[in-house]
């Protein structure tokens, strides 16, 4: 008796507090640095919030810091602590290339569960029935702290198809430039530790913060692969200029550039979406919830969504919303979450026996995931970073190490960083089918077809370089799916990538096949080119059915898969949530990350994603001002 009142008593005092820390709104006092320990929740015990982010990653922490400075937030996130759970592969930039081997796409990739979602989708059956690896974060910062850390943003002509599709004209790309800006902050170029002086460009600077912008730091690497600019010379000799603007300021298509890394210069680190945690965490009450799963959201007879069930470790309890909940869970749990929480397609949520809250038909469908391949050269034995990095030399080893340490500096520093894209030249496109032709032809002007990356790494002899040049597919017409094997968040989503289902992408994926090859014979890459192509090589595959076997058999995804909660108007039987990202059908519930991009854009997401957590921030706090 005495005992359960007293842990009767212990507990009312520890809801107390919880629910003083989770309340910053009443407090007039200027408020102190607090304690590191009173940032994070409590596991086991019911509370509850003005507002709770489900997934702590790459839009769901900027969204959630951005709110937190107006009131009480909590984000529950499933993973913990990359640079603890990774050690440096997920700290240093060169080990993006060389640290993460378990982003591998093969179903042998070696295994990391304390950060890696361990994905892999049904056989695709537009592939002969490969099964893929598709590595998703599972950690504070999301897949920023997985990613190749290159920052760009999509065109100014894809932007307007994404207002269109929304009916909304905030994602025009001048109306999403504050965004842009508000989210990231750019160090220019230390020309003098830069190691290459046939590296140089200019750049738009103002389409950044001039000074200041937000938390998550991007900069250009000090040291420059080698290879990376042999693989810029070939491109711009065979129709890619480079930009005189850089690839930030809405213009990608018929160009090349350097890109900026998402990496704080001083010390040469990852910067990731962690970096809007850091800042806030000690100056607001935000609450964070890690090592703790979404398994439900929970809504009231009148369709509102109140809470949240979650999980840390196998102890369930209940985070409630005194506002709203956002799920920035990614591209495959955000559509799971909603399906078995009972917003979904009908028919799915009725064979799974879960109530049905509202019938979105659209959940999970229109996936679209970029596709790409590459071909492999000899490049005889021209230094690369990734070389560098993995070289069997102690003295190599001992030297970027120290250069790295002492001056944040060398090999260590960079990733590769050189990016090309186009519409494909008339003389490729000569083959393609009316209705590949009148699909293309339907993308705005300035909307690259296709990208190139072009990478040395080494051939595994100890001394020798490969040449890799991807080519990359940006507007995916072949659609894929996820959806649910049963009701419960503990079983993985069912994934389907639709990879080349559209003859579209077969006929697109052919002709870039043809591109890379002729940028590959390029005269500029001569000096260093050896021997004839490597991979697939030039006699085995000639014919149009020949590459597309080849494609088929070793294409993969760039994991920046979109669209399952697509963005839409309403009355758009096949949209997810509106244009701020509010769940239709049900109320204080939105949806913001990757999958509630209408089309996938030609980019890589992460700048879009920061910029949108910051717009659907601004969109909830304005609606709660009201
Ligand atoms: C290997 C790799 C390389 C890439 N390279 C680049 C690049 O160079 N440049 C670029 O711009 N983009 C790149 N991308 C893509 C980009 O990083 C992602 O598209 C983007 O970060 C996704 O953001 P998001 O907010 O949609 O999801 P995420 O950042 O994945 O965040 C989702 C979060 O939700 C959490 N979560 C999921 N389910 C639950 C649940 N039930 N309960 C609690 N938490 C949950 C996850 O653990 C995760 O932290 C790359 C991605 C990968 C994986
Ligand atoms: C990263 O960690 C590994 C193993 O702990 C170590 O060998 C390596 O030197 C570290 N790299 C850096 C740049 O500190
Ligand atoms: C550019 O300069 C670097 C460093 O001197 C060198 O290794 C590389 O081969 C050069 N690239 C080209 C294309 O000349
Ligand atoms: C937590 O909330 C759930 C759902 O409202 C409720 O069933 C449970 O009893 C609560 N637990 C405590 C300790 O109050
Ligand atoms: C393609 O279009 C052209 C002209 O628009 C037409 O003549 C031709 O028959 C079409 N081909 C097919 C296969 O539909
Ligand atoms: C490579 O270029 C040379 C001329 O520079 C040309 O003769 C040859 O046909 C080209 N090969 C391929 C595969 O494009």
């Amino acid at each position: 008796m005495v005992r359960s009142s007293t842990f009767h008593i212990l507990l009312c005092w520890a809801l107390a507090v919880n629910f003083t820390l989770g309340d910053n709104t009443g407090s007039k006092k200027p408020r102190r640095t607090r304690l590191r320990s009173s940032a994070w929740g409590f596991p086991g015990q019911n509370a509850t919030f003005d507002y709770i982010v489900v997934g702590g990653g790459n839009t769901g922490l900027a969204i959630a810091a951005r709110l937190a400075e107006k009131a009480s937030v909590a984000v529950i996130e499933a993973g913990g602590f990359h640079d603890q759970d990774n050690s440096n592969g997920s700290v240093v930039p060169a080990y993006a290339l060389t640290g993460i081997p378990f982003v591998a796409v093969g179903t042998d990739y070696p295994r990391q569960p304390l950060i890696d979602w361990d994905l892999t989708t049904v056989p695709l059956p537009g592939v002969g029935g490969r099964v893929i690896h598709y590595a998703q974060a599972k950690t504070l910062g999301g897949c920023t702290t997985l990613n190749t850390l290159s920052y760009l943003r999509a065109t100014k002509g894809s932007h307007e198809e994404w207002a269109r599709l929304a009916g909304d004209r905030a994602y025009s790309f001048d109306n999403m430039l504050p965004y842009f800006r508000r989210s990231v902050t750019l160090t220019p170029p230390d020309w003098k530790k830069r190691n290459a002086p046939n590296a140089t460009f200019t750049y738009d600077a103002s389409a950044f913060a001039s000074g200041k912008g937000g938390p998550v730091q991007v900069s250009f690497n000090p040291w420059v692969d080698p290879a990376a600019t042999w693989f810029a010379k070939a491109v711009q000799t065979e129709g890619f200029p480079m930009s005189t603007e850089g690839f930030s300021s809405g213009t990608l298509s018929g160009f090349s550039s350097w890109v900026p890394l998402t990496v704080d210069p001083v010390l040469s680190e990852r910067s990731t979406a962690r970096a809007y945690l850091e800042d806030v965490i000690l100056r607001t009450q935000i609450i964070v919830y890690h090592q703790t799963q979404a398994l439900k959201v929970n809504f009231d007879p009148s369709k509102k969504a109140t809470s949240v069930t979650v999980a840390t470790r196998d102890l369930e309890y209940t985070l409630s919303a005194r506002k709203e909940i956002i799920i920035s869970a990614g591209v495959f749990h955000s559509p799971q979450l909603l399906m078995v929480s009972g917003v979904g397609p009908a028919a799915t949520l009725q064979s799974h026996s879960i109530p049905v809250i509202a019938d979105l038909p659209g959940v999970g469908q229109n996936l679209q995931d970029p596709f790409t391949f590459s071909i492999a050269t000899g490049l005889g034995s021209l230094p690369t970073g990734t070389g560098y990095v993995t070289s069997s030399s102690p003295e190599i080893q001992a030297s970027i190490l120290r250069d790295y340490l002492e001056d944040a500096a060398g090999p260590l520093t960079s990733v590769g960083g050189y990016l090309s894209f186009e519409k494909l030249p008339k003389r490729w496109r000569q083959g393609f089918g009316n209705r590949t032709a009148a699909l293309l032809g339907s993308l705005h002007e300035d909307w690259p077809e296709i990208e190139l990356i072009g990478a040395g790494v080494p051939d595994g002899t100890g001394s020798g370089t490969t040449g890799l040049l991807a080519g990359v597919l940006l507007r995916p017409f072949s659609l894929g799916s996820v959806t649910i094997s049963s009701a419960s968040m503990l079983d993985k989503p069912v994934i389907d990538l639709g990879w080349l289902t559209d003859p579209a992408d077969q006929e697109l994926a052919v002709a870039t096949f043809k591109r890379l090859r002729e940028v590959l014979n390029s005269t500029a890459l001569a000096p260093v080119r050896v021997g004839p192509e490597l991979v697939p090589g030039f006699e085995a595959v000639r014919t149009d059915q020949e590459i597309l076997e080849f494609v088929k058999a070793n294409g993969n995804h760039i994991w920046h898969a979109s669209s399952t909660c697509s963005m839409g108007k309403k009355g758009d039987k096949s949209a997810v949530v509106d244009s701020r990202g509010r769940v239709f059908g049900v109320k204080g519930l939105r949806v913001a990350d990757m999958s509630v991009l209408p089309v996938n854009l030609p980019n890589h997401p992460q700048g879009t994603m920061y910029a949108l957590g910051e717009k659907i921030a601004e969109d909830i706090l304005r609606g709660a001002d009201k």
